[in-house]
């Protein structure tokens, strides 16, 4: 039974075109401002391609409200350009999260309803995670097949590497093809130019007098009918309730335990979702990076999008954080002083260097064949001047896949905010688990722990659960020892191995304890288990893949 949607009639927009010729969308779905910033360049560089071109750069989530707005409109797009970023494991970002479920879900019913659309997209991945731009070839496929025209292939950008190279690799295809669909007979005919990031300036003003500061507003908004939206964009400020540390003294490390109380917030979570936390640069980051700037943490300073006259300044959306502010804050909160720049940022700050052997080397580093990062600091780094290809960066807590960050100083609060994560335990509880999770790969396990132990207190049957953790040391950075070893004797956990690293003439990884239990293994896959792999996916994830199959081969044969 076909299900045929009513059609919804929305009001016309305007003469969008108004006097252009065509018009180009440019969509993005960006976490942390790439995709977005390769969004915005292209576009720039595209007006200067296509005079009489209109191009639009649209937030994938602001595009439409609900599935029947996104089919009225990309009905009518005629030429569409994606940049896509594939995150985790292989889910599309928050902001493309919606436009990739309507997507990918009915499309068979809606047969080729995208016969108008021309439409080229650009892949940002990782090529160390399994789902390697995942979310992009899903989308050309299902273009494709919902009948719109791929104008060049599917470009798959590899941030492990260098992903600029890719763009610009990607751009220089997608050119010849829109110039013969776009291109004018009075537009210049223009080489590809190397990609720029959008750097705005901004009028600086430096206050002598007190001012009032605004010192951030980390506050989630009501959107959606009234209710709490805390996101990465709106996290909410969380007071730190315990903060500890998990290393014994006996290590040269550190690893932090955080709690955050989230009472009054109104953020709510589930188990195995993660927790984003912006974290402040180190003191004696902010302040090398001050005396570069050459001047004092607390000066006090405020940007303006206008200029002194009152008129716009071209190009210039919003200030990237609220001021004023002093210098103290936007460095320490606002500034990513910790990743080498990307090749775009590093091309304009060479029109700001004042040593010209250093503005030569700056875009060296910036062309294609540039591959070390160099540290410099001629760089008469301009107050206003504020790359606009990052969004301000955060570091992700122990709760994630990553390895937490020193915390630093002590501080008594932090901007949070949720991210939903698909690692959830079985919906059936009697099913068994086996959990792989070394060093801080542990984190959502322990999450996966406490539900468990709810469970069981409220009197539900619980399958066999299996946790495999390794770290270097007994005596250094077995984190939570005595929380899981209480957990085996609550049988709340059944089974706990753990793998020393450093502790033996050679390496003992998590998998070499899964081989030793290979037989239990085969086990429990066969009785359905849920595997769950956590940490650092480079190295350990894939080995461990690696040893599931030679379980499985070698426990079939026997
Ligand atoms: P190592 O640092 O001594 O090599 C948590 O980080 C634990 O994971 C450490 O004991 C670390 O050991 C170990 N580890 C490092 N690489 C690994 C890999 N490829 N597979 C499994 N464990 C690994």
């Amino acid at each position: 039974v076909k299900v045929v949607k009513p059609v919804v009639e929305i009001e016309e927009e305007g003469d969008e075109l108004d006097g252009f010729s065509n018009k180009v969308t440019v969509f993005f779905g960006t976490q942390t401002g790439t995709a977005e910033g390769f969004a915005k360049a292209l576009a720039e560089e595209a007006k200067s391609r296509y005079e009489k071109v209109l191009f639009k750069i649209v937030d994938l989530d602001n595009y439409a409200a609900d599935d029947e707005t996104y089919q009225l409109k990309l009905k009518k797009e005629n030429f569409a350009i994606f940049m896509l970023a594939t995150y985790g494991d292989g889910e599309p970002t928050d902001n493309a999260a919606r436009f990739y479920k309507f997507l990918t879900e009915g499309g068979e019913e809606r047969g080729s309803w995208l016969s108008e659309m021309t439409y080229g997209i650009f892949g940002l991945g990782n090529r160390q995670y399994e789902h390697f731009n995942k979310v992009a070839m899903v989308v050309d496929e299902e273009l494709e097949k919902q009948g719109a025209k791929r104008l060049v292939p599917c470009g798959a950008g590899d941030d492990d590497q260098c992903i600029e190279d890719d763009f610009t690799a990607w751009r220089e295809q997608l050119w010849p093809e829109l110039d013969t669909l776009l291109r004018n007979e009075d537009d210049v005919v223009l080489a590809s130019t190397p990609y720029t990031a959008a750097v705005s300036e901004y009028r600086v003003v430096f206050h002598e007098n007190p001012v009032k500061l605004l010192e951030g507003s980390f506050s989630a908004t009501m959107e959606n009918g009234g209710s709490v939206v805390v996101d990465m964009n709106h996290p909410c400020r969380a007071i730190v309730a315990v903060q500890r540390e998990l290393h014994t003294p006996l290590s040269d490390r550190s690893c932090t335990h955080l709690e955050f109380d989230v009472a009054g917030t109104g953020l709510s979570y589930e188990t195995g979702d993660h927790v984003g936390v912006y974290a402040e640069n180190c003191h004696d980051v902010v302040e090398e990076a001050a005396q570069l700037l050459g001047h004092s943490l607390d000066t006090v300073f405020s940007l303006h999008i206008e200029s002194e006259d009152g008129s716009s300044l071209a190009g210039n959306l919003l200030p990237p954080f609220p001021t004023p502010c002093t210098l103290r804050t936007a460095l320490a909160r606002y500034a990513d002083l910790q990743t080498p720049p990307r090749k775009a940022v590093l091309g304009v700050l060479a029109a700001y260097a004042s040593d010209p052997a250093q503005a030569e080397r700056l875009k060296h580093l910036a062309s294609p064949q540039g591959k070390v990062f160099s540290h410099t600091n001629s760089c008469n780094l301009l107050f206003g001047l504020w790359p606009e290809s990052d969004r301000p960066h955060f570091q992700r807590s122990l709760f994630d896949m990553d390895e937490a960050e020193e915390a630093g100083d002590e501080c008594s609060w932090a901007p949070i905010f949720v991210r939903q994560s698909n690692f959830k335990l079985p919906a059936n509880s009697t099913t068994p688990i086996v959990m792989i999770g070394p060093g801080t790969g542990l984190a959502p396990f322990r999450g996966f722990l406490q539900e468990r132990a709810a469970l069981q207190a409220s009197g539900e049957t619980l399958g066999p659960a299996v946790l495999f953790f390794g770290c270097r040391n007994r005596k250094q950075d077995f984190i939570y020892e005595e929380e899981l070893k209480e957990y085996v004797k609550k049988e709340t956990l059944s089974s706990l191995y753990v793998a020393f690293s450093r502790e033996g003439s050679t390496k003992e990884y998590v998998q070499n304890k899964m081989m030793e239990k290979a037989v239990d293994m085969w086990k429990l896959i066969s009785d359905g288990a849920y595997l769950y792999v956590c940490g650092d996916a480079k190295g350990m994830a894939r080995d461990v893949h690696r040893t599931l199959h030679t379980i499985v081969k070698q426990e079939v044969r026997s």
